[in-house]
């Protein structure tokens, strides 16, 4: 019905995943969009916005509303109220009016590590001071897991003004628990630490793990969250540079709003940005399901790929998300060796030392491509480092 496995060459359509080797012989799986054609509801929908011929300032509309709020019904069993429901241009523009909002400047503001590497620079950029906890791997869980423990003293040595949760976590996967979730919650509520929960791309998730809209799982939580998501990774809509914010909590929601409306955002919105997220919260349901399907069978056939032909490499299962962790520290290279050997094998992943230190010695290979792409490029690794 829908078809995952046509190949559409972007090289040379100025594709920033494609087109940043300035090299068409180099397999791009690194940076996260995917290669698929978005849903035909998102295209009919774009197009008849385009043929209304007027672009000016719009409201949002009520089947706008009624997609988002339908959205966590259908998807999470969640019901949100209208007036939590904010937007940004983009997921990065309200992480950093959110750490704006909740913190001032030279406050500590915490990450886990490894971290996707725009955080360090939104952090910097609001003038504030980026701490982290390391999330370690444990080999029994056979997962990274949060150290709770370290988590509370970072928290109270760097007297940390705000917490940057992304969930699911990039690099490593993770789709937080309940469990896990409101341990974050008690934390985070004794010492009256904002959270900033980046959650887009919890709308792929893998084996049985559910995602949970941060603010859904505890009353701290939800007095205490923005939740940032967006159908751009999941819908691939990355172009239409949007995100929809939401904030239960009263006080933190005007916190963020007084920032915002310096801006003007509200005035002036993305009309095509609008029209496709009204349609993919609406009427896509069944084509996100198609393609959690597919990606399971591409992350099925890389674990078994490469266990069978590359078992020096490891491959960190994601809970969620089409970026997948992989461990090659047992080749003992560097990060610029492992680059070299990448690039001489026309391989593009997204390099692991980008992540912070705990990212060396490991790639970030994205899934969202063909299954014909996913193995050739999985045949380029196994002729560069294969055993078997
Ligand atoms: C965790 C996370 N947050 C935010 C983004 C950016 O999202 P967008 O470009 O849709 O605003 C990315 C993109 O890779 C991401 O991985």
């Amino acid at each position: 019905m829908y078809n995952f496995d046509k190949v559409r060459n972007r090289i040379g359509t100025y594709s920033f995943k494609w087109d940043q080797y300035q090299d068409e012989n180099i397999l791009a799986l690194s940076t996260a969009d995917m290669d698929f054609d978005s849903p035909k509801e998102i295209k009919e929908a774009l197009i008849a916005r385009a043929e209304e011929g007027i672009y000016a300032y719009e409201d949002k509309s009520e089947g706008y509303y009624q997609a988002v709020e339908g959205w966590y019904e259908r998807r999470f069993h969640w019901a949100i109220k209208r007036e939590w429901i904010t937007n940004t241009p983009g997921v990065w523009t309200a992480m950093h009016l959110c750490v704006e909002a909740f913190t001032e400047p030279g406050d500590a503001v915490l990450v886990h590590s490894p971290h996707f590497s725009p955080i360090p620079n939104i952090v910097k950029g609001c003038h504030r001071r980026m701490v982290t906890n390391v999330m370690p791997y444990d080999k029994a869980a056979g997962k990274y897991v949060i150290d709770f423990a370290s988590m509370e003293n970072v928290i109270i040595k760097e007297q940390v003004k705000a917490f940057i949760m992304i969930n699911p976590q990039n690099p490593t996967g993770r789709v937080f628990t309940e469990e896990e979730l409101k341990k974050i919650g008690e934390i985070c509520a004794k010492y009256q630490v904002s959270i900033i929960s980046d959650e887009v791309h919890g709308h792929v998730v893998y084996d049985g793990h559910r995602h949970l809209p941060a603010c859904m799982v505890s009353e701290e939580l939800k007095h205490l969250t923005a939740i940032i998501t967006a159908p751009s990774k999941s819908f691939n809509l990355q172009g239409m540079t949007y995100a929809v914010v939401i904030i239960p909590d009263e006080d933190l929601r005007e916190k963020f709003e007084a920032e915002r409306r310096g801006y003007n955002m509200e005035f002036a919105v993305n009309v095509f940005s609008l029209a496709a997220v009204e349609a993919a919260y609406s009427k896509c349901d069944r084509w996100l399901d198609a393609l959690n399907e597919y990606l399971l069978g591409n992350l099925n056939f890389l674990t078994e790929y490469i266990e069978k032909n590359i078992p020096d490499i490891k491959v960190i299962r994601p809970e969620g998300s089409y970026m997948v962790w992989l461990d090659f520290r047992k080749f003992g290279k560097t990060p610029e060796e492992l680059r070299q050997l990448l690039l001489g094998a026309h391989i593009g992943f997204t390099y692991g030392d980008s992540f912070g230190p705990e990212g060396e010695g490991y790639e970030r290979i994205n899934i969202g491509c063909p299954r014909s792409v996913l193995e050739k490029c999985l045949e380029r690794l196994k002729g560069a480092l294969g055993t078997g």
